[in-house]
């Protein structure tokens, strides 16, 4: 029970890396808070992972609704001693086709969205707190056709190294964990024909040393990790779990 008495926030938890990590943390012994915003996997969500849960529809991308989440956490749970900033969407395109809207949602949600998670949920943070940040391979070499996403990306990754300074001196630590291929609903919700998202799976798991997606929960293991007392020494740290895939591309 490595998070035994803790109160936790998964932003995206009701889906792929931010489910298994709401599912690893209660099983953990925290009491865990998530959102996403599709009404039936929240509820799914809230069923999985029992009545203390709570399961709040929060769109990462609007401010009101993020303010709205951390009032009904501070009412529900009192504090936080855990953030896993998560949620994230990714909408592939050619560079000289992206257009102004998806370049606005993308980094609406998976950028601005983060930042100001983690700054609306300080007041709730007392010292001894962990935030996780989820980032992605693509934030070190780039991705052909996320241009956009693997931007937001490496700013989160500089936002981590840059908060895990500023807020340790609340006794805050501030971790990033970087996924590589993972087998979840997200991988390929692309908005894009299925041959290419096949494509880029078969890609993937050839390039792999390991020849398989991770898990969600191989993910999941690693913010357990970062969040609980093990890690009581790590700050600014982004933890790269990817079978070795960055190794070889
Ligand atoms: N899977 C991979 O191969 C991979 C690789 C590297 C990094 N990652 C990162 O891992 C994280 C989790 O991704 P995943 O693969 O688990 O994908 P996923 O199954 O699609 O999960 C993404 C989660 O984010 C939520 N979300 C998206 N936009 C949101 C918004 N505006 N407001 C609130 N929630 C929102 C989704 O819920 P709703 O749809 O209900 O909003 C969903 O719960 C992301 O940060 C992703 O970039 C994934």
């Amino acid at each position: 029970m490595k998070l035994a008495g803790k109160t936790a926030l998964i932003t995206g938890g009701n889906s792929g890396i931010g489910l298994a990590t709401a599912k690893l943390f209660k099983n953990e012994g925290a009491r865990v808070a998530i959102t996403g915003r599709d009404p039936t996997s929240l509820e799914q969500a809230r069923q999985a992972l029992g009545e203390e849960a709570l399961s709040l529809r929060s769109d990462a991308g609007k401010l009101e609704d993020i303010e709205e989440a951390m009032a009904q956490i501070k009412s529900r749970f009192g504090h936080l001693d855990i953030l896993v900033a998560n949620a994230a969407i990714a909408q592939p395109a050619p560079f000289n086709l992206v257009s102004e809207a998806q370049f606005d949602e993308t980094t609406g949600i998976n950028f601005k969205g983060v930042f100001f998670t983690i700054q609306k949920a300080l007041p709730l943070m007392r010292e001894g707190s962990s935030i996780i940040v989820t980032t992605s391979i693509s934030n070190q070499k780039g991705a052909p056709n996320f241009s956009v996403y693997a931007a937001c990306k490496a700013a989160l990754r500089s936002l981590v190294q840059t908060l895990s300074q500023e807020l340790i001196a609340q006794g805050i630590r501030v971790n990033a964990v970087s996924p590589g291929p993972t087998d979840t609903p997200g991988f390929g919700r692309w908005g894009v024909p299925q041959e290419i998202v096949d494509a880029a799976r078969e890609q993937f798991t050839q390039k792999s040393p390991l020849k398989r997606f991770a898990a969600p929960d191989e993910i999941a293991q690693a913010v357990l990790f970062l969040a609980s007392a093990d890690a009581s020494y790590i700050v600014g740290h982004e933890l790269v779990v990817d079978g070795g895939v960055s190794l070889v591309m």
